[in-house]
């Protein structure tokens, strides 16, 4: 159990948000398998605001999936916080809602959004205290954010987190590398270290997480709270489970005949594809979303290569319930 806020949530190990991933029908797969705590995608505040239907798509949502926290990307203070209006009108009962300063895309520092805000510290600040002291939001907000842009600069780093909190942050979400290393090279735990002896809200530490043994690295090495799953959980849904089990006894899940059970998770999570956002038999819609899932779970099977060869000239849904049946499944 751990605060967030005044919120009590139940499991230190958060499903990370992902954008382009982390869908209905991703989030029903990871708390069938154990996940307690979900992300929706990121929401951009400028296209809430405009009301564009994508952008709810994203907010799809049903009963069984809760609890969920919400994330939104932006650059203007007010633009955000009436973008976190309709997104609380939207979906009421979110958990807590995170800023994104941590998005290292080209098209999103453009805009001056996501890891743009860790240059320009003063706008963050002005976001984090505009979202924190609203009457009407009366939900926790976190910051996401990276252990640098360019480069490590601890000094900054403990500076900019002391502000978050002085300026009424509930927890701190950090990757633990720079903005300029994306998603590869070493992760920086005696940074993500400093922040957690400096601030006395929850920092949760994310960076690959790939497996168990992973997980306890980071909360051996930098004191965290918790930590938040990201891409080990692409093809494992139950990775969750996994990681609890393994931190509490220090055993690991045995391992019964694991291409099994993916080919049976893969079936399952494109079967909630086709629930969620509707797959067409002989069309085309979604059919990259499901090839890309597809290859997210033969990763480490023993035929991995050919499959993945047959899946890239998938061009219609018939044809890969076609592929599942005689290759797959
Ligand atoms: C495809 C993809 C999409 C991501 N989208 C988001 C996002 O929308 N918001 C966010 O804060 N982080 C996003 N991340 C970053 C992850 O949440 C996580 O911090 C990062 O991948 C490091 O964790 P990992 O090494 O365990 O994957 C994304 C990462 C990936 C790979």
């Amino acid at each position: 159990m751990i605060k967030i806020g005044k919120k009590e949530i139940s499991s230190n190990i958060i499903m990370a948000p992902m954008s382009g991933c982390t869908d209905l029908a991703f989030r029903t797969m990871v708390r069938k398998h154990g996940a307690k705590l979900c992300f929706f995608e990121m929401v951009d505040a400028a296209s809430l605001i405009m009301k564009n239907p994508k952008t709810f798509q994203i907010l799809k949502t049903n009963l069984k999936d809760k609890p969920i926290s919400a994330q939104i990307i932006g650059s203007d203070p007010f633009q955000i916080l009436d973008a976190a209006y309709i997104l609380i009108d939207t979906v009421p009962d979110i958990v807590f809602l995170d800023i994104n300063s941590a998005c290292p895309v080209k098209k999103i520092l453009k805009k001056k959004s996501g890891a743009y805000l860790m240059k320009s510290s003063n706008t963050l600040i002005k976001i984090a205290k505009t979202l924190s002291y609203s009457c009407k939001l009366k939900l926790p907000i976190t910051v996401k954010i990276r252990t640098g842009y360019d480069k490590n600069d601890l000094p900054f780093l403990i500076d900019l987190v002391k502000r978050l909190e002085d300026n009424g942050i509930d927890a701190i979400f950090i990757h633990g590398r720079t903005c300029r290393q994306m998603y590869s090279g070493k992760i920086d735990y005696a940074s993500i270290r400093k922040v957690k002896e400096t601030v006395s809200i929850p920092v949760f530490g994310s960076g690959n997480i790939f497996s168990p043994e992973l997980a306890r690295k980071m909360i051996i090495e930098t004191g965290c709270d918790g930590i938040t799953v990201a891409r080990g959980s692409l093809g494992i849904p139950w990775i969750f489970k996994d990681i609890e089990k393994y931190l509490q006894t220090g055993e690991f899940a045995t391992p019964k005949n694991i291409t099994e059970k993916k080919r049976n998770a893969m079936s399952e999570h494109i079967r909630y594809i086709e629930k969620y956002k509707g797959c067409l038999p002989g069309g085309k819609g979604n059919i990259g979303l499901v090839k890309k899932v597809m290859m997210w779970y033969i990763k480490g099977f023993p035929d991995a290569r050919s499959i993945r060869n047959k899946i890239c000239r998938i061009e219609n849904y018939n044809e890969l319930i076609a592929l599942m049946e005689r290759d797959i499944c």
